[in-house]
C-alpha cells in the first residue's frame, strides 16, 4: 500500500488582530509539525472583516486568504466547495465572531476548534467576546480566568471541550491587563493544541 504523503490542510478562520492565527503559521511553518511524516500546512485565511489585521498576517506569511460574504456564508454551498477544491480538512477559529452554518458543522464533523478566552462554560455566549468578557470576568469578583479550546457546535461557546488552562487575576486586575495575559496564554498553548488534535483526529481516521 502506498503511504498517503500529502499535506494536512487547516483553515484559519479568523477577523480581528490575528495574533493567533501569526502564532499557528509560525508553528506550522516549513513542516515543522508532521503527523505520520505528513506535512501539517496552514492553507488558507478565512475573514470576515475587510482591513481586519489578520489580512496582514496572510500577506506577510504568503498564505491565500478569503473575504466572506454574509448571504453566502448563510446560504447555499459555495463556500463550503472552495474549502473543498483547497483540500482543507481542518478549521480552526481563531477570533471569528460569527456564527457556524449547520452545513459547515455537518461537513468537518469534529474537526472545526474555536479558542474562547475564559473558562467555559462560565462568561460565553453570544455578545461574549473582546473586553466584555474580561469585564465581567473581573465584575464577577473570580480569582481565575484562563482560555477554553473546544469543539464548534450550532450555539456560541458551546460544543465539547478540548482544553483549557487558567491565570491567576491580581487583586488590581484591569480589562485590559488580564486581556494580555490571556492572549499570553493562547498563544503559549493553542498551536500546540492544535497539533495534538489533528494527531488525534487522524489517529482515529486517518
Ligand atoms: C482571542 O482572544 C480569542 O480568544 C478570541 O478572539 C481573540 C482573537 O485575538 N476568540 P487575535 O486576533 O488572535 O489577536
Amino acid at each position: 500500500m502506498i503511504k498517503d504523503l500529502s499535506p494536512v490542510r487547516i483553515a484559519i478562520f479568523a477577523s480581528g488582530k490575528g495574533s493567533n492565527a501569526r502564532e499557528i503559521i509560525h508553528f506550522f511553518q516549513n513542516g515543522r509539525h508532521r503527523v505520520d511524516g505528513r506535512k501539517i500546512e496552514i492553507a488558507l485565511i478565512v475573514c470576515n472583516k475587510a482591513g481586519a489585521g489578520v489580512l496582514n498576517v496572510a500577506e506577510e506569511s504568503g498564505i491565500p486568504w478569503m473575504l466572506l460574504e454574509k448571504e453566502k456564508f448563510y446560504n447555499g454551498t459555495q463556500y463550503l466547495e472552495e474549502l473543498s477544491k483547497r483540500d482543507i480538512s481542518f478549521i480552526v477559529l481563531a477570533g471569528f465572531l460569527w456564527k457556524i452554518p449547520p452545513g459547515l458543522i455537518a461537513a468537518f464533523p469534529d474537526r472545526i476548534l474555536n479558542i474562547h478566552p475564559a473558562l467555559l462554560p462560565a462568561f460565553g455566549g453570544k455578545g461574549m467576546y473582546g473586553n466584555a468578557v474580561h469585564e465581567a470576568v473581573i465584575a464577577s469578583g473570580a480569582k481565575q480566568s484562563g482560555i477554553t479550546i473546544h469543539y464548534v457546535d450550532e450555539q456560541y461557546d458551546h460544543g465539547r471541550i478540548f482544553f483549557q488552562a487558567s491565570v491567576h487575576l491580581s487583586p488590581e486586575e484591569t480589562p485590559e491587563s488580564l486581556a494580555e495575559k490571556i492572549h499570553t496564554l493562547e498563544h503559549q498553548h493553542f498551536p500546540a493544541q492544535i497539533f495534538r488534535w489533528v494527531e488525534c483526529k487522524l489517529s482515529l481516521n486517518p
